[in-house]
């Protein structure tokens, strides 16, 4: 949530344009700070960074992509933030706790904005201007602060200060720039390795980069970005959701492609553990509800979403091991769910080098490439797939892996078959409210892709198991009410009776499987396939880019939710 940006050196609108590929992160307003000759020039306002932003030339910049928390959507809120005097911007990712004490302690008539972030540059000139050098005040600053940040400081005198506690923070350089990031993805064309700053460093741009960490020079090694520099634009796509969901093919494929010593190491914990815990939120969470059902009976898994894992951590004992499922590695809920915890913590995970990567024991990377469409589409299916390697290695399955590949194939053929399937289900799910079911494993792919139309559609949308149905939500079928449910041999029985139940109140039964059965008004067809998992969603993701689109939404940025949400 919010994007952080800070560049020096030669280099024209490199802000500006980095900034956009941070959108994703947080697109409610978004600003920039430049130092030119007369001192720092502020630019900022709501909306996107080309409806924001004049943007400001200077040698130093620092920009922001807000995804609001404290403080409404006004040009006012967004950041950068100043100081009175205009001598220090800053721009922050996270949250401050004690803002309301730090405001008080300043004086609150001094404040412009409501936000938590104003503190920073306040606190910052005020320990500058009592003569301390940028370090020194930093590290006054960075004291006092409680709650959550990664922060990048642009002063008037041209230095640069960054901060980072909790929340992520790249640097990163070539021959003629230096560059600050929330991610590596604004970094790939210029740059082909980045390093993360640590909980506590605080960074000193001048004549160039140093970093301490409390009052000792530390160093942080780059790594290689193992992206490839296009792999984060749109090409000839008009949204990114559309090019993601079309790259599914060639994805689950490269999920299957594991190290073996890893995937060794991987079976390895589980299989000593005594309970795997496996967590995620949204749709990792989803991923991690299969990967439970992957691993039983010969582990016991549970799958809890990470929020709620938060309240139960005393229950996860030292010999038990973690699962932690996250495209981004940077989900607040997550990360603060593991702190609690002892256990040895094994990550399936799509950005490398995350906060996630750093707290686990060992990583398994799903290799989906950057995600950049809000809605997570290719990174669910390599999230699944990757896990399936990783449990067809602890049983020894070895005809999984071939079994993935070929569905890899099928999803192939699906992803064209979803165009005219979605335009059919887009005329079936004509109103306000959508009911997705399943039994078993069919119930998670019903969470999932009812979380899909919903997020880039705003359809209202539930889904639950299918024998729930009578038990409540059945009051709420009408005449016409969209019924989706999830179909397999193993269920079909129960799931069927509960679809006859809605459709004889009027409800509009879509049955998503191989077969078409009696029951349904429209048969969303689905391969036959040991991994059906990976491909029965894809109709539904490609029904919300269509339904976003055709009610004129964007589907790469759905309104109020940021691609990674580093807020609690
Ligand atoms: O980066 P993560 O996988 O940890 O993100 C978890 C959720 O925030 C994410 O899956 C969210 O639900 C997506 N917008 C779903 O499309």
């Amino acid at each position: 949530m919010c994007g952080i940006i800070g560049h020096a050196g030669k280099g024209e609108n490199i802000v500006p344009k980095c900034l956009q590929k941070l959108e994703y992160r947080g697109y409610d307003s978004a600003g920039i700070a430049a130092l030119n000759s007369s001192g720092i020039e502020v630019s900022k306002g709501v909306g996107t960074v080309d409806e924001a932003v004049e943007a400001p030339q200077g040698s130093a910049a620092i920009g922001h992509t807000r995804w609001a928390t404290h403080g409404g959507v006004t040009q006012t809120n967004a950041h950068p933030h100043t100081d009175p005097d205009g001598r220090v911007a800053v721009v922050h990712n996270g949250i401050i706790d004690n803002h309301s004490d730090l405001r008080e302690e300043v004086g609150e008539g001094r404040f412009e904005s409501e936000t938590d972030t104003e503190v920073i540059p306040h606190l910052l000139a005020q320990h500058l201007k009592e003569g301390l050098d940028p370090r020194a005040a930093a590290e006054e600053v960075t004291d006092r602060l409680e709650g959550s940040y990664a922060a990048v400081a642009l002063l008037e005198g041209g230095q640069m200060v960054a901060f980072k506690q909790g929340a992520p923070l790249a640097v990163a350089r070539n021959q003629d720039e230096h560059f600050f990031s929330s991610d590596v993805v604004p970094l790939l064309e210029h740059v082909n390795e980045a390093a993360f700053l640590q909980d506590g460093d605080i960074a000193i741009l001048d004549s160039d980069l140093r970093v301490f960490n409390q009052g000792r020079e530390v160093e942080r090694d780059s790594q290689e970005i193992q992206w490839e520099g296009g792999s984060a634009t749109r090409g000839d796509f008009d949204h990114f959701t559309r090019k993601e969901i079309g790259e599914q093919p060639e994805t689950i494929k490269r999920a299957t492609f594991q190290d073996e010593e890893s995937l060794t190491e991987a079976a390895g914990m589980l299989e000593k553990a005594r309970t795997v815990w496996i967590t995620g939120c949204g749709t990792s969470s989803y991923a991690a509800d299969h990967m439970r059902d992957y691993l039983a009976p010969e582990v016991d898994a549970r799958s809890i979403q990470s929020h709620e894992l938060e309240y139960r951590t005393d229950e996860v004992g030292d010999d038990d091991a973690v699962v932690a499922v996250s495209q981004s590695g940077e989900t607040k809920d997550l990360l603060a769910a593991l702190e609690g915890i002892e256990a040895p913590v094994l990550s399936f995970l799509n950005v490398a080098q995350s906060s996630l990567e750093r707290r686990s024991d060992h990583t398994i990377h799903i290799n989906a490439g950057p995600e950049v469409g809000v809605a997570s589409t290719k990174a669910y299916t390599a999230q699944l797939t990757a896990m399936k390697t990783v449990a067809a290695e602890l049983k020894d399955q070895e005809q999984v892996l071939e079994s993935l590949r070929s569905t890899a194939e099928k999803a192939e053929r699906l992803v064209k078959a979803s165009e005219s399937l979605a335009e059919k289900l887009h005329g079936a799910l004509k109103g306000e409210d959508a009911y997705f079911v399943g039994r078993y494993q069919r119930f998670h792919s019903a969470k999932e892709a009812s979380l899909k139309l919903k997020e880039l559609s705003y359809i209202h949308s539930e889904a639950f198991p299918a024998g729930e149905f009578k038990h409540g939500t059945l009051a709420l079928v009408e005449e016409g009410t969209p019924v989706v449910g999830f179909v397999d041999e193993e269920t079909a029985d129960e799931t069927l009776s509960n679809l006859e139940e809605a459709s004889s109140r009027g409800a509009e039964i879509i049955g998503v499987g191989p077969k078409d059965r009696d029951v349904y008004d429209l048969h969303v067809p689905i391969p036959e396939d040991p991994n059906r998992e990976m491909l029965e969603v894809i109709p539904f993701q490609m029904l919300a880019l269509k339904t976003a689109l055709d009610r004129g939404n964007d589907p790469d940025r759905p309104r109020n939710l940021a691609k990674s949400v580093t807020v609690k």
